[in-house]
């Protein structure tokens, strides 16, 4: 069946993380058989891709990124046939499917890890293995190569004694860093991409891929840089470039999370005339709760700040010709609903999660750029809210837990911390319907169900008027149909002194004008005038008009000229 091909200025992304979406044979785990099984309900969202986060075999240190090998599907998500049939049963519905594609690191079980263990010269090139500072001599490890931290907690090498190396590793100690200055690992990792394209997906996420080209000489982070040192090395325009024609992807759509990363470097990664990608992942706008930048150091969010990165990056890549993907949640983040909507409410009927919901959801739906809706993002999913560090999976969540104890935490404030910070807040089972394990498994779900599945799932709001679900159709459909969301000029306007949480951007094209007003505020505020007088009102999240040059709490309207 040919490839979907659509217009990503226009398109919807809806990602999965199938070890939470749906698990179709009872095995706690979701499974690909289990997405088929639901496609009817995307086609009804009105999605155009689907994104799948990794169903390959791996270990599962790291949910899935860490891939023992590329080419399979591994058991527990079912068989290379379900893969295919979930493929052709998308196709039918025109859904495009878009895989995950890790190629910064591999699982230590990856067959060229263990053959680099096994002493294969060929493989050991494959990785970036060093000797130790001050070692004095084969056998001894001596110190790390440099200071540099991994994502996860703790330094970025470790000594292999049948390596006689340190090895990089910038994520968890069982993802080994390819070294991409090795032609064979480019050819390697563009076969990977090519075997899937030819087997009949229609695009692809590159995970953390501004990191395969790495600093041209290894010193000790003594700046203080962090990531940032690691990121948009000197070679990843032209690893990308050359991926991209060896694979045979260029103008499909592709997507590539960029960690720590800067404009002008987006600008060239999404550039059409480069022959990159078609869009970039960025994160800035999600560290606003940050202390002092430490994602483990809790804030309340900066909404100035949220602005102004959005200005910037919005209108940075609109004249640098770039494209963002635009989105709030991932299987890496805390839910947007909790993030952002106060405690107040969150997962009750009638509480303000539903308008916070609805208001996060215009403020990124009729940014410029392609949205990325999360699943479980158009029920309003919400952060469970875990008892005890136990009922966490996620190595990172397990790993700070420790670090926060051993830095003087308390155990009740450690685990406060990992509750609002943990990347298992985005990965708790979809939630279907009010029955137990919130119908996404028949067996025991390998993460805890939240509480807020009760009143928080799709029977609930599946077809029910002025629910998050049909507020989301109608945000895909409005996408569909507005020449002016999808190819308009943006540009941020001032909402005035009173409005200091609010965020508001015009769109326009031609004669046609959208204003689109959001307030992240918990409490009424007046606005500045926006020169919507005249302007009917197009979208909001309260059932009644909104009162003019005024926003109530967490209110998003929408006006057109
Ligand atoms: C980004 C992925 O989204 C995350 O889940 C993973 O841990 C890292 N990349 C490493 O692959």
């Amino acid at each position: 069946m040919a490839a979907i091909e659509k217009d990503f200025r226009r398109s919807v992304v809806y990602q999965i993380y199938v070890k939470s979406f749906c698990d179709s044979d009872g095995d706690g785990v979701g499974d690909l058989p289990g997405i088929t099984g639901k496609l009817d309900y995307l086609a009804r969202l009105g999605v155009d891709y689907l994104w799948l986060t990794p169903f390959y075999p791996s270990p599962q240190r790291d949910g899935g990124y860490d891939i023992s090998d590329y080419r399979a599907v591994d058991p527990v998500y079912g068989t290379m046939d379900d893969f295919d049939e979930l493929v052709a049963q998308a196709h039918k519905r025109e859904i495009g499917i878009m895989l995950d594609m890790v190629l910064c690191h591999t699982s230590c079980d990856h067959e060229w890890f263990q053959r680099a263990l096994a002493g294969d010269e060929r493989y050991r090139a494959y990785y970036i293995l060093r000797d130790g500072r001050g070692s004095s001599g084969p056998g001894d490890p001596g110190q790390p190569p440099t200071n540099w931290d991994c994502a996860f907690g703790g330094s970025a090498w470790k000594w292999e004694p049948r390596l006689g190396k340190w090895y990089l590793h910038l994520h968890d100690v069982s993802q080994p860093d390819l070294d991409w200055t090795n032609p064979e690992v480019r050819e390697a990792c563009a076969d990977v991409v090519r075997f899937w394209k030819e087997r009949g997906v229609d695009g692809f996420r590159f995970d953390v891929v501004n990191l395969i080209s790495k600093p041209e000489v290894f010193e000790d982070d003594l700046s203080g840089q962090g990531r940032s040192l690691f990121a948009d090395g000197p070679h990843v325009h032209e690893y990308l470039r050359e991926l991209v024609a060896r694979a045979g992807i260029d103008g499909m759509m592709t997507v590539g999370e960029m960690a720590s990363t800067t404009l002008e470097n987006c600008v060239r990664y999404t550039r059409p005339e480069d022959h990159e990608l078609s869009m970039s992942f960025s994160f800035h706008h999600l560290k606003v709760d940050y202390a002092a930048g430490k994602k483990w150091e809790l804030a309340e969010p900066d909404i100035g700040q949220l602005r102004s990165i959005f200005r910037t990056w919005q209108e940075g890549m609109q004249a640098g010709g770039g494209w963002n993907a635009l989105f709030w949640d991932n299987h890496d983040q805390p839910r947007a609903v909790t993030r952002f909507g106060g405690r107040a409410g969150v997962g009750e009927r009638g509480g303000s999660w539903e308008r916070v919901g609805k208001m996060l959801a215009v403020c990124d739906f009729l940014m410029k750029g392609t949205p990325y809706v999360y699943q479980g993002d158009e029920l309003g999913m919400v952060n469970p809210g875990y008892d005890s560090i136990e009922q966490f999976r996620d190595v990172e969540s397990r790993n700070y837990y420790q670090i926060m104890l051993e830095m003087g935490k308390g155990p009740a404030e450690a685990l406060h911390v990992v509750n609002e910070r943990s990347r298992d807040n985005g990965r708790t089972p979809m939630q279907w319907s009010s029955a137990p394990a919130a119908g996404f498994t028949s067996g025991e779900p390998w993460i805890g169900i939240p509480a807020s599945a009760r009143l928080v799932n799709a029977e609930a709001e599946v077809g029910v008027e002025g629910s998050m679900f049909e507020f989301y159709r109608s945000l895909v459909k409005l996408r569909h149909a507005s020449d002016v969301i999808a190819t308009g000029e943006v540009r941020f306007l001032d909402a005035g002194e009173e409005a200091p949480k609010v965020i508001a951007y015009e769109r326009t094209l031609g004669d046609e004008r959208l204003v689109v007003a959001c307030s992240f505020a918990d409490a009424p505020c007046r606005l500045a005038d926006l020169g919507v007088e005249k302007y009917e009102v197009v979208l909001g999240n309260y059932d009644d008009a909104p009162a003019p040059g005024a926003l109530r709490p967490y209110e998003a309207v929408v006006w057109r000229s």
